[in-house]
This record gives structure tokens, C-alpha cells and sequence, in this order.
């Protein structure tokens, strides 16, 4: 079969058994988000702005502004752009170690943003009634399981799980294994959705079935056509295979960095001298150790940034998750989505036919 029939055969599916049935494995994560579809767009520094966020919301999906490392009045200004382009609900991605923390999440309740979720580690002491105080609701990321119960005892509303099949800056674990031991024992005191290598709808099912009640895709959507990322940075992912989105790698151990996921090239070889960069000036005392992770972190937007916004996809940083391998061509946002509730309804219409 090609593509475009297999696509067809999966949009027609997006009626009948399957249809319904994955409407109610997705229905605590629709009324949680306030969505069609229990399918995050999970927040990318500079490629989730208004454009793509609205336009997944606009299709039925759940859109994320990443605010990255952008000033509180540029987030100021990112929100109100996307609320004139969707009337419909859209969350706020903000990185607990952003120095501006605070006065970002004042916008956030300035704009009364439904849905605030916190990425880059334990939430701050105060951020998290903050955010809850403002109205909003709170998605936090849960890297394991005793981690992800410290988040539910301090009161965050809903989880992500995410594995190191992920685009970005990622943990050690695996999507499906962090699955198996988070879901099972917690899902059914808080809505989870799982984020981390899903390119095809039969796994959203898969998922869902095992108690989440969504999931995150990030590297699917960058080459929608709403998608603002420089056509050389799109064709990079549409040339790529799974095995070419690479881990980076911790030279000095006195230097802990997250690992970030992204495709092959010289940027990064070159991520190996900007940390002995940091490492020396951590050996000369120059910096504070929070400092010099800060610095890298930069680094790191500077060189996505470099990748996205200018196409320069041999020294800018080319972030991608494995699924990489699934994304063949540029499509609209619509049809992405439609394809994967297609997919996904297809995979559980066959299962309750078989089961
Ligand atoms: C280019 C790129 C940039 C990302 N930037 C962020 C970010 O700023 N904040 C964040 O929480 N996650 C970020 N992520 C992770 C995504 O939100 C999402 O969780 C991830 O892409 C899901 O895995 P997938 O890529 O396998 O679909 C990024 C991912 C990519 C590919």
C-alpha cells in the first residue's frame, strides 16, 4: 500500500468502534485540557509560537507556547498574538531554571492561561501554589516514579513521562519503560500522558489502553506547514533516520549537563569543547556551578535557534527525537493530527474485532 492509502484507510477509521472507544481512553484528558483530541503538542524552543500552537489547537489537539528563554514581555507578547489566533485552549511551557521565573508566571496569570507546564526539573518552592493560585492547572514533568509521586503529594494536577526516545534535552530511561512504571501504580490518581518516540497512532492507543489518558508529540509536528522552522531545518528531519538522532555526551564529570537529543553534525562535536570551556572556568572559580549548567543551557538555545530561525543545520543545533524516521514530507497540522486519531482508532478497532 502507499502511503497516501494507507493514510486514507486510517482517516476512515476515524469513525465507528475504534473511533469511539478512543474517545473514552482520551475523555479525562479532554476534559482536562479543554480539547477534541488528548494529543499535546509538546512545547519546542523557538518552533512552539503562535503559529504552530494555534494551529494545533485549532485542530482539535492541545498547542504549548514554549517561552524558552524569551523575557517576560516577549511571553507577553507570544500569548496575546496566539489568542488572536485560537479560541480555543493552548498551555504555557516554562524552564524552572529560567531566572525570570517569577515574572513569567505573573504573565501567565495575567493572560489567565489555563494550563502552565513546568519543564527542566523540581519545580521551585512557591512556584508550584503560584501557578495553582493563578487558576491555572499544572502539568509537570516525571522522570520516575518516586519523583513523579513527590510531584502528585505537592499538588501538580496532571504528568508527562518522557523517554529518551525524545527530541531535546531528555533523561535515561525509555518511553516504555517509564511507562510500565509509572502508569500502573499512578494513573488513576492523576491524568498522565506520555511523551517520547510516538510517531504512529497504533502507539497512542497502546498507551492509552495502559492507563495514560494522552500523549506529548513534539518531533511529529516540525514539519507541519504552519510550523515557522527554516525550510532547510525541515529537510534535515525529512532526510533523517532514527539512528541519526544521537545523544550528546558529558565529557567532564565534575560538569553534570542533560543530555539533549539531536540529529548528527558537527555542532555536536563542537558541544564537547564548549563544556571544557565551562569546565575551566568552573576550575578557576569564575562560576558558580548553577552558573556554568545556565551557560550551557544558553549554548544550547543559541545553537537550536541557529538551527531553526537561520537553516544553519551544520553548527546549529538540529534537536530531534528518533521519531524522526517517521516523518516523510510536510503536511498540515489537520492532517497530522487527523492521521494519528486515524491510526489510533484503527489499531483499537482491530483489537476489539480480534480480542
Ligand atoms: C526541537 C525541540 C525543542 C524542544 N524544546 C523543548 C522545550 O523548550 N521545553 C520542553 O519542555 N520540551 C522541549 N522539547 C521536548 C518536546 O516538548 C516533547 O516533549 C518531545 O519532543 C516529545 O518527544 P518526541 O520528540 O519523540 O515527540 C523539545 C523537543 C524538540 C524536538
Amino acid at each position: 500500500m502507499t502511503s497516501e492509502v494507507v493514510r486514507e484507510a486510517a482517516m476512515v477509521a476515524a469513525e465507528g468502534v475504534g473511533h469511539d472507544r478512543l474517545k473514552r481512553l482520551m475523555k479525562r484528558g479532554t476534559d482536562f485540557l479543554g480539547c477534541e483530541w488528548a494529543l499535546l503538542g509538546g512545547a519546542m524552543s523557538w518552533i512552539s509560537e503562535r503559529n504552530l500552537v494555534s494551529a494545533i489547537s485549532n485542530a482539535g489537539g492541545f498547542g504549548v507556547i514554549a517561552c524558552g528563554a524569551m523575557t517576560p514581555d516577549l511571553l507577553d507578547t507570544e500569548i496575546a498574538e496566539t489568542r488572536l489566533r485560537t479560541d480555543r485552549p493552548f498551555g504555557v511551557n516554562l524552564i524552572t531554571m529560567h531566572p525570570a521565573l517569577s515574572d513569567l508566571i505573573d504573565v501567565c496569570a495575567r493572560h489567565e492561561v489555563s494550563h502552565v507546564v513546568l519543564a527542566g526539573g523540581l519545580p521551585p518552592g512557591g512556584a508550584i501554589d503560584r501557578i495553582k493560585g493563578s487558576g491555572a492547572r499544572l502539568i509537570c514533568f516525571a522522570p520516575a516514579l518516586a519523583l513523579a509521586k513527590k510531584l502528585v503529594r505537592s499538588g501538580v494536577d496532571a504528568l508527562v513521562i518522557e523517554g529518551m526516545e525524545a527530541g531535546g534535552h531528555i533523561g535515561p530511561v525509555s518511553t516504555s519503560v517509564l511507562a510500565q512504571e509509572i502508569l500502573p501504580p499512578l494513573a488513576a490518581d492523576v491524568p498522565i500522558f506520555v511523551a517520547g518516540g510516538i510517531g504512529h497512532g497504533g502507539l497512542v492507543a497502546g498507551y492509552l489502553e495502559m492507563g495514560a489518558v494522552g500523549v506529548q508529540l513534539g518531533t511529529r509536528f516540525v514539519c507541519a506547514h504552519e510550523c515557522i522552522a527554516h525550510p532547510a531545518f525541515k529537510k534535515a528531519f525529512i532526510r533523517a533516520s532514527a539512528r541519526d538522532a544521537i545523544t550528546s555526551v558529558q565529557i567532564d564529570p565534575r560538569l553534570p549537563v542533560i543530555p539533549v537529543r539531536a540529529l548528527r553534525n558537527r555542532e555536536m562535536e563542537s558541544f564537547a569543547s564548549k563544556q571544557r570551556e565551562v569546565a575551566d572556568l568552573l576550575d578557576r572559580g569564575e562560576v558558580e556551578m548553577a552558573e556554568a549548567q545556565l551557560q550551557i543551557e544558553h549554548y544550547w538555545a543559541g545553537a537550536l535557534r541557529r538551527a531553526v530561525i537561520e537553516g544553519d543545520v551544520e553548527t546549529g543545533s538540529v534537536m530531534a527525537g528518533q521519531s524522526v524516521g517517521m516523518v516523510k514530507e510536510e503536511q498540515g497540522v489537520a492532517d497530522i493530527v487527523r492521521q494519528l486519531v486515524g491510526e489510533a482508532a484503527q489499531a483499537l478497532e482491530r483489537r476489539s474485532v480480534h480480542g
